[in-house]
């Protein structure tokens, strides 16, 4: 628990210098937040409610205008990922090819047990993975698709999801 704790300190310190300049590099050109908030989720996973008073300050805002843009848009975390992220796209494309057939499938082959909504990660226990619905990765033409980490995956079946994760986790070993 203590570790956890010191992790997350860490990461707010880490991401209070991205935000530092990240504010120095936006601050001064028109629709800053969106760019920054990418910025911090980018180099530090999630965006740690440290951040939200120094953006706030930053770019003249109140707190609640910035945690009302990180809460309205779903690509923004505000903890930390499990170690792998799956985003299993859901939009019309994937479903007409299959994509609630595999959603259900990934989160069986995770140890995911709750469905998620969109916003809200479902995670298995051992912190392994974490499962989120997306409405579209652009590869509509070579449905259905999903994101493993930062990778993109097309015309994926419950079987080559298989090997992937089987992959990803003789990889860790
Ligand atoms: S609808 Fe799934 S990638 Fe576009």
């Amino acid at each position: 628990m203590q570790e956890t704790q010191q992790g997350a300190s860490r990461a707010g310190e880490h991401a209070e210098d991205v935000a530092a300049q990240a504010l120095a590099r936006w601050a001064d050109r028109p629709g800053p937040l969106l760019p920054i908030l990418h910025e911090i989720q980018e180099a530090v996973g999630y965006i740690p409610g440290e951040v939200v008073p120094q953006i706030a300050r930053g770019l003249n805002l109140s707190r609640a205008e910035v945690h009302g843009v990180i809460s309205y848009y779903h690509h923004f975390r505000t903890q930390a990922p499990a170690r792998h992220v799956i985003q299993v796209c859901r939009a019309e494309s994937c479903q007409a090819m299959g994509a609630e057939a595999l959603y259900e499938h990934v989160l069986q082959r995770t140890g995911c047990t709750q469905h998620a909504t969109a916003g809200h990660a479902c995670r298995s226990a051992d912190g392994a993975y974490q499962v989120e619905p997306v409405y579209c990765l652009g590869l509509c033409a070579a449905s259905p698709a999903l994101m493993i980490d930062q990778s993109l995956h097309a015309r994926i079946s419950p079987a080559r999801f298989d090997s992937l994760v089987e992959a990803l986790e003789e990889g860790k070993r």
